[in-house]
């Protein structure tokens, strides 16, 4: 791996613990303005300083970002289908590197969508950017999609999702937490970070997902929902951070979430 390549993902994962905590909101690409991400400027500024890269679309980025940001973007390039469609997986790559590039990205990531009516174009993508990667130095994650079957988020598929977009070159792999996840682990031999999925029932329970994920060898969360759909944001995102960077189990990590709680009054 070539400094620049290497430059750009060192940037995204703590020094220390070698695990990231990023921040998603590119969930408007397909879904429009969800909950709570309406104003995706508003959701996301008072976040930004905790989160070690945060993943969105060029929209997104130009219009809801501040340009003195230093946090590392994660640039969502692939798109063209929407949740008013059954077949979800009809994307392709949306966005050129070269913008990317002049973006000042850190990472850019695509959906795979491993088993579904457009499982060969989602992986033909994966491999053409990963070659225009290395020809530039720009990370690329791969996301295991799988449109509205939230069902198929089990250890068996998300094994195999996981390992083809590891074989097909990706630098990163984005995926869902599962049980048995630590099979998901031991078939990829990249890195891997778990997305939270929908909003959970509460706090604690997105706090265990992370914690199950990072013991069983995830090295880090791209989470979304369960971040800025929880009445305490910032509270849930140093607590996520106590789990990802310093170890702490869930329990020990709802501690740092009640004592944020009370110190902001709520
Ligand atoms: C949308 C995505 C999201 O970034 C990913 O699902 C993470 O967000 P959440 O934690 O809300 O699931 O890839 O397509």
């Amino acid at each position: 791996m070539d400094w620049g390549m290497r430059n750009r993902i060192a940037r995204m994962f703590g020094e220390r613990s070698g695990h990231t905590v990023m921040l998603a909101v590119d969930h408007g690409y397909f879904m429009g303005p969800t909950r709570r991400l309406e104003n995706a400027g508003a959701t996301v500024a008072p976040l930004l300083p905790y989160a070690d890269a945060v993943a969105l679309t060029r929209g997104i980025l130009r219009t809801s970002i501040p340009a003195s940001s230093t946090t590392p973007i994660v640039l969502r390039v692939s798109g063209g289908a929407t949740i008013l469609q059954d077949d979800l997986s009809h994307e392709a790559i949306t966005t050129p590197m070269k913008e990317a590039l002049r973006l000042n990205c850190s990472a850019v990531a695509l959906s795979v969508f491993v088993g579904a009516a457009h499982e060969h174009p989602s992986l033909v993508n994966l491999a053409q950017l990963v070659s225009e990667g290395e020809d530039t130095g720009m990370p690329v994650m791969a996301i295991t999609a799988v449109g509205k079957e939230l069902e198929k988020r089990d250890a068996r598929y998300l094994a195999l999702a996981c390992r083809v977009s590891a074989e097909l070159g990706a630098h990163l792999v984005k995926t869902y937490y599962c049980d048995d996840f630590s099979k998901v682990v031991e078939g990829c031999p990249v890195p891997l970070v778990v997305a939270g999925g929908p909003k959970l029932d509460s706090d604690r329970a997105a706090l265990e997902l992370c914690f199950n994920a990072i013991s069983q060898g995830a090295k880090g969360i791209d989470m979304g929902r369960n971040i800025w759909q929880s009445d305490h944001p910032i509270a849930m995102m140093k607590a996520l951070r106590a789990i990802v960077h310093e170890r702490a189990t869930a329990a020990e990590a709802m501690d740092v979430l009640t004592a944020e709680k009370e110190r902001l009054g709520a």
